[in-house]
């Protein structure tokens, strides 16, 4: 009868375990967010933000990015309600902490929901697309 008892603690133990294990992660993946290496960082935009690039870059987005980052980079996109995580908001003080060389790091390598559009996208075509999302926020 004992060793009945003892299988049943070490099941309900290795259970509780599991459970806590994928709490941790949840949470974990929730709170350490999306880092880019300390190189991406520094890279520099090449691109001058000007009215051509802007206007260029708008299109991208309402190409490519709007479905889940929405029209205006509000993060509201058609197809953001499922995803997880949520894709971002670039309003506001989205871009006061990352710089563009971080932006194109992000898009260029993408993460879960987000694609990388080290393809899809030219290198200029991914800095028009920044110098248009910088225009909806602050940025260093
Ligand atoms: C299929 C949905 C989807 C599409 C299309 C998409 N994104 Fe994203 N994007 C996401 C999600 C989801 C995240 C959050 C990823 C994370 O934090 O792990 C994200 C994150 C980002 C980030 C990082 C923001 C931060 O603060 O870390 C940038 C920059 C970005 N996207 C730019 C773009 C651009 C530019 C395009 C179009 C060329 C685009 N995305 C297209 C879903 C998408």
């Amino acid at each position: 009868m004992r060793g009945v008892e003892m299988k049943y603690r070490i099941f309900y133990l290795l259970l509780g375990l599991i459970f806590l294990t994928m709490t941790v992660l949840a949470f974990a993946h929730e709170k350490t967010g999306w880092i880019a290496p300390e190189s991406a960082k520094k890279m520099k935009n090449p691109i001058k933000p000007t009215k051509d690039s802007i206007q260029k870059g708008k299109e991208i987005n309402e190409k490519k990015c709007a479905l889940c980052h929405g029209d205006k980079g509000d993060g509201k996109g058609s197809a953001s309600a499922g995803l997880n995580p949520k894709p971002t908001n670039f309003e506001g003080s989205h871009g006061e902490s990352m710089t563009d060389g971080e932006h194109f790091w992000k898009i260029t390598t993408g993460r879960g929901p987000m694609p990388s559009y080290e393809k899809i996208l030219t290198t200029e075509e991914r800095w028009h697309v920044i110098n248009y999302i910088n225009t909806l926020s602050k940025h260093p």
